[in-house]
């Protein structure tokens, strides 16, 4: 085990096992059902083997308040994003508190898990908006997502009786407790984490190498759930993170792992969230840049740092370490940002996403200074199987 405690002191497991399991599922085909789409399939199952730690289920009234209004759970523990399971007005009044209910796949009819029901409530969605997202635009994906689900929620734990299974990429999908074996086992004492939804850019690479400096190992843990559509496809960005692995880190100092969860685009609270799900995979380092987690600009360039400063180091338990905006400077010849870095704009190799993507679909590679060409060779490929499929 690496020396960092999970988040709350104890790593959650709640994934029922052989004979357990099988007399479980056969009792929650005689349950009421709850219909889950894939957004909370993942959440459920996140749950489950511990990566939300210490959540041990969706959050009942009492922590979802506490959680909206102060980024605490109502025991006092930090955790930023409410965890939550929506259904309709029919399931919810159908419901006793004190029952077990089937948690179902709404697509496949497959029994992921059951939930007792501790607290059924209502919630005032724009509340929840505002505080999570600090706004209540629609257009942003994360409240637009909040704004399609009813807003009634039930709250307790959970306990998951199938696992999602990934149709590609399998290999890169381990728990926190694997992943905390893997990092003890290479004798890694610091690990910082990496969370990314794009693929990897050359300021991507300068910010981890920057901490790969500092630390023993670099786990590069991008997010694999869902995502709005105009971000790149998880399975193109896979290929991408695997070409620039293999050209330019060194194979003993890096681990690539996935992170299946769903994009909140929070910003700031999810920043924090981001880092205390590291943690549980077992990093004591976080690296945050510039807007992260961010989505046009309903966010600070810096207020995804500036949130930590709410939390003592002990409570939060994991080293964020913050990076400002990184490029390219061609004078310096080098990758720099503002503290490394005495000229101007001008000479800072700067491209807008929406350029890069033009770029790409174009079938034109970016500079080198901004994406490395193996990866930007993938990216093009992948961009014509999007537009072709
Ligand atoms: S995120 O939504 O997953 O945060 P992204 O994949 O773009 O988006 O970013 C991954 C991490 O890299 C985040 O911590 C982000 O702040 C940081 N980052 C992205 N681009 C830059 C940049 N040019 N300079 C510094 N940090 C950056």
């Amino acid at each position: 085990m690496t020396a960092i405690l999970p988040h709350g002191g104890k790593l959650i497991n709640r994934i029922a096992e052989g004979k357990e399991r099988e007399q479980l599922l056969q009792e929650a085909a005689g349950f009421k059902r709850i219909a889950i789409n894939t957004w909370t399939i993942s959440d459920l199952d996140l749950i489950g083997v511990g990566a939300f730690s210490p959540l041990t289920g969706f959050l009942n009234e009492d922590d979802y308040h506490s959680v909206v209004k102060n980024m605490r759970l109502a025991s006092g523990t930090v955790w930023s994003i409410p965890i939550t399971l929506s259904l309709s007005d029919e399931e919810a009044a159908s419901l006793k508190i004190g029952e077990r209910v089937a948690l179902v796949g709404e697509e496949d009819g497959e029994i992921y898990g059951h939930l007792d029901v501790e607290s059924i409530y209502s919630v005032d969605q724009e509340v929840e908006a505002q505080n999570v997202f600090k706004t209540t635009d629609p257009e942003h994906p994360g409240v637009s997502k909040l704004f399609a689900r009813n807003a009634t929620y039930v709250g307790g734990p959970i306990t998951v009786l199938n696992r999602p299974q990934p149709e590609k990429f399998s290999e890169f999908y381990f728990d926190p407790a694997k992943t905390r074996e893997i990092f003890a086992e290479k004798g890694w004492k610091k690990v910082v984490g990496f969370q990314t939804r794009n693929p990897v850019h050359r300021a991507h690479e300068y910010i981890q190498k920057s901490a790969m400096e500092i630390v023993d190992g670099l786990f590069l843990n991008p997010l694999v759930g869902e995502t709005k559509s105009d971000d790149v496809p998880a399975n193109v960005r896979m290929k991408s993170y695997l070409a620039l692995l293999e050209n330019y880190y060194p194979q003993n100092r890096t681990f690539l792992g996935v992170f299946p969860a769903a994009m909140r685009y929070a910003g700031p609270r999810e920043a924090i969230f981001h880092a205390m799900v590291r943690k549980n995979y077992g990093c004591t380092h976080f690296i945050v840049g510039r807007d992260h987690a961010g989505v046009g600009d309903y966010y600070g360039t810096y207020e995804a740092q500036e949130i930590f400063s709410n939390f003592t180091a002990e409570e939060l338990d994991i080293t964020p370490l913050f990076f400002e905006h990184s490029f390219f400077c061609k004078k310096c010849g080098n990758m720099a940002s503002n503290k490394t870095c005495p000229h101007t704009k001008e000479d800072h190799v700067a491209l807008s996403g929406t350029k890069v993507r033009a770029m790409l679909r174009e079938g034109v590679c970016p500079p080198p200074e901004f994406s490395r060409p193996e990866v930007a060779q993938i990216l093009i490929e992948g961009m014509k199987e999007v537009t072709t499929s």
